[in-house]
């Protein structure tokens, strides 16, 4: 199917539920928009792709997903520039990250025409539901099951792919306290820490809540093998500004190429920043703590966009990190970052897709 050739039908709603959002008190991921999309893949092919309702579907009790786990997913976020057009933030590169967890688990890779054309009618159907408002946007949510009625284990021969979409306020009302795992692991080399597989985030939610109830928001991963270097936090990239240079562990089979990671640095960089993809000890933020030098932590996703960080944890220590209005590096890059979404800024990494109403 070529992108010109592929229309997607849609059916739409009679009633829109659009009067129920408050554009100015809008809770993460509670909400969803009036349309999704689907699209079936079956004997080798996707095909059927339309827009329908938003809305539940029928699984038989042995769909293979449920019990095994073929299940990816994405994020990203669509915004409302000054004309009202619809600025996609790099949707190519969701799809690309979507393919390659694809991969990963063992299921087909979806191609780019449902993909692009599938999320652009979507977006115009249901226009209305992206925020116009500031610190808002329609977050998106594209995810991949394996849809075989056997159980048996062998990857699936169906799959389903849809989209649905929420706006969002913040991920994350306040700066986080964190504590860094010391015995937990959320990703070995040579696994699937890599991919958006929906088993990485179903096996941290136990850690996370020990961590919770010890009165820290979340975690911070360490490595499999010696619980020595800093992976991610929570569903998050991490970065630091250790002496004024901004330094972030390098993506590996361990750690999810984030894309606002990516951005974050590129920004940095493009703002005339230091930055370092190496790895980054817990000795070394304890040492830079001790002399004053880690004067920035946070985290980077499409959820949470950046989330600063006001506490790390480590060994009975809570290390507490300068005030967040201090924050040069952190602050700067995400008032940049945040103007090229909303289309203040040149764009000058072609990240936009735009669509105009
Ligand atoms: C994202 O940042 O989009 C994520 O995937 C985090 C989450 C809400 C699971």
């Amino acid at each position: 199917m070529s992108l010109d050739m592929l229309t997607i039908p849609a059916q739409c709603v009679e009633n829109s539920r659009i009067a129920e959002l408050d554009y100015n008190n809008i809770e993460f991921g509670k909400i969803f928009s009036d349309h999704m999309l689907v699209a079936d893949y079956k004997e080798g092919k996707w095909e059927n792709p339309h827009i329908r309702p938003y809305g539940n579907m029928s699984l038989s009790p042995a769909t293979s997903s449920l019990h095994y786990g073929q299940s990816i997913f994405e994020g990203m976020k669509a915004y409302r520039d000054a004309n009202g057009d619809i600025l996609l933030f790099r949707p190519l590169d969701n799809f690309h990250r979507l393919n390659k967890s694809a991969e990963r688990m063992c299921m087909p890779a979806l191609t780019e025409d449902i993909f692009m054309q599938g999320l652009e009618q979507l977006l115009r159907l249901d226009a209305a539901w992206v925020p116009p408002t500031a610190g808002c946007a329609l977050y998106i949510r594209p995810f991949m099951f394996a849809t075989d009625e056997f159980i048996g284990v062998r990857p699936s021969s169906s799959y389903r792919f849809a989209i649905f979409t929420c706006p969002v306020g913040a991920y994350y009302g306040q700066p986080l306290r964190v504590a860094i795992e010391p015995h937990y692991v959320r990703s070995v080399e040579g696994g699937a820490g890599y991919a958006k597989a929906a088993g990485n985030y179903g096996a941290a939610l136990y850690p996370a809540r020990q961590m919770q109830e010890r009165g820290y928001h979340q975690l911070i991963w360490t490595d499999a093998k010696e619980h020595k270097y800093i992976e991610e936090s929570g569903t998050m990239n991490l970065m630091f500004v250790l002496d004024g240079k901004l330094v972030t562990p390098p993506v590996s089979t361990t750690i999810l190429a984030g894309i606002t990671r990516d951005s974050v640095l590129q920004v940095a960089r493009d703002l005339g920043y230091t930055v370092e993809e190496r790895k980054v000890s817990v000795d070394e933020l304890e040492e830079a703590h001790k002399a004053g030098k880690l004067q920035e932590a946070f985290g980077t996703g499409t959820a949470a966009t950046i989330a600063q960080i006001a506490t790390i944890h480590h060994n009975g220590l809570d290390m507490d990190l300068p005030a967040i209005e201090d924050r040069k590096i952190s602050n700067h890059v995400a008032a940049e970052l945040d103007k090229i979404k909303t289309g203040q800024a040149p764009d000058t990494h072609h990240w936009v897709h735009r669509i105009s109403l």
